[in-house]
């Protein structure tokens, strides 16, 4: 049956404000000539979107008996990263957007260069999080933490996927190319969720691949909605401009497979997400619901 939908307002609703509240006490404003920094970081960190990715983190380790407290630090980490990639997603070298989480953008509210050192100070905090033996007390498990969020923040993660992301622009990718551009760009933050459970759990790798199965279907599944709301969704509602990514050229699975098309390969791909949970029973009701709301959100 899996959880219901209003079970997962529930949890969306408390790990915004489980973030909300660990930010409001890891960035607290020095009182100094770094102000302007801070108030930037808390200006992108809190009140900020869905926290999907932190309520990953919360689901995945949820199979594993893992700590709340470990595994919303961890949510903290990789949300940092995540703000990050968005505030400099929104800069005029990038994607050139004023509006995010229904505010002005970072760059927008202060300047450019605040926004690149707001950028820069949430990247390192997310490791200053994940490395605190707060997080865990094993430092085995913190090196390993922070090894894979390196490797899917940098150039064989989100960054490459970047990269490729504004490379394409103007190009007609192949459907292998965008596949890879997707799981970059967006994909690997999502693994990163999973396997973070999976680590904080002590699950040994070999008995990861029905969770990483999942997120890779499930990290696809969400940037096709993404790029489908670009083009059907509330800017509004959004909290974010619409209707961008045509203008700029943007290489996504819509420009290659129409709407409809990529509409029923979403749905396919969530299918499957949960078909690889099938060993799992109701402690894995969370990503499982969390996997249909990917595909039926509307921001
Ligand atoms: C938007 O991510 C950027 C992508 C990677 C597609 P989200 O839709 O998770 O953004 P917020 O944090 O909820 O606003
Ligand atoms: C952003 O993708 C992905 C990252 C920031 C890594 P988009 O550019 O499509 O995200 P939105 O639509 O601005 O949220
Ligand atoms: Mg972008
Ligand atoms: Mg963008
Ligand atoms: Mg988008």
């Amino acid at each position: 049956m899996g959880e219901p939908a209003s079970q997962l307002r529930e949890s969306m609703a408390a790990i915004a404000s489980e973030i909300d509240t660990a930010f409001d006490a890891l960035v607290p404003r020095p009182g100094d000539a770094r102000d302007q920094l801070y108030d930037a970081m808390r200006h992108a960190l809190i009140g900020g979107g869905k926290r999907m990715r932190p309520l990953l983190v919360k689901a995945a380790a949820r199979l594993f008996h893992v700590s709340e407290d470990a595994a919303l630090r961890v949510g903290c980490a990789i949300e940092c990263i995540h703000v990050y990639s968005l505030v400099h997603d929104d800069l005029p070298c990038m994607d050139d957007d004023d509006v995010r989480h229904g505010k002005p953008t970072v760059h927008k509210a202060w300047d450019e260069a605040t926004a690149v050192l707001c950028g820069d100070a949430l990247h390192a905090l997310a490791f200053e999080i994940l490395s605190d033996p707060a997080t865990h007390p094993d430092p085995f498990v913190r090196i390993e933490l922070s090894h894979e969020l390196a490797r899917a923040s940098g150039p064989a993660g989100m960054a490459g996927g970047q990269m490729m992301d504004l490379v394409g622009e103007g190009e007609s990718f192949d459907l292998p190319t965008i596949t890879r551009l997707q799981q970059l760009k967006t994909g690997a933050l999502i693994a990163f969720c999973v396997e973070a459970g999976a680590i904080l759990g002590r699950l040994p790798p070999e008995g990861r691949a029905p969770l990483r199965a999942y997120a890779r279907d499930v990290g696809l599944a969400f940037q096709i909605a993404d790029d489908l709301l670009d083009v059907e969704g509330d800017a509004e509602t959004m909290g974010k401009a619409a209707r961008k990514d045509e203008v700029a050229g943007k290489a996504t699975f819509l420009t290659l497979m129409g709407i409809e098309r990529a509409r029923a390969q979403a749905h396919l791909l969530v299918e499957q997400a949960i078909a690889h949970l099938h060993g799992f029973g109701a402690e894995a009701d969370l990503l499982r619901a969390i996997a249909r709301y990917v595909i039926e959100r509307d921001r």
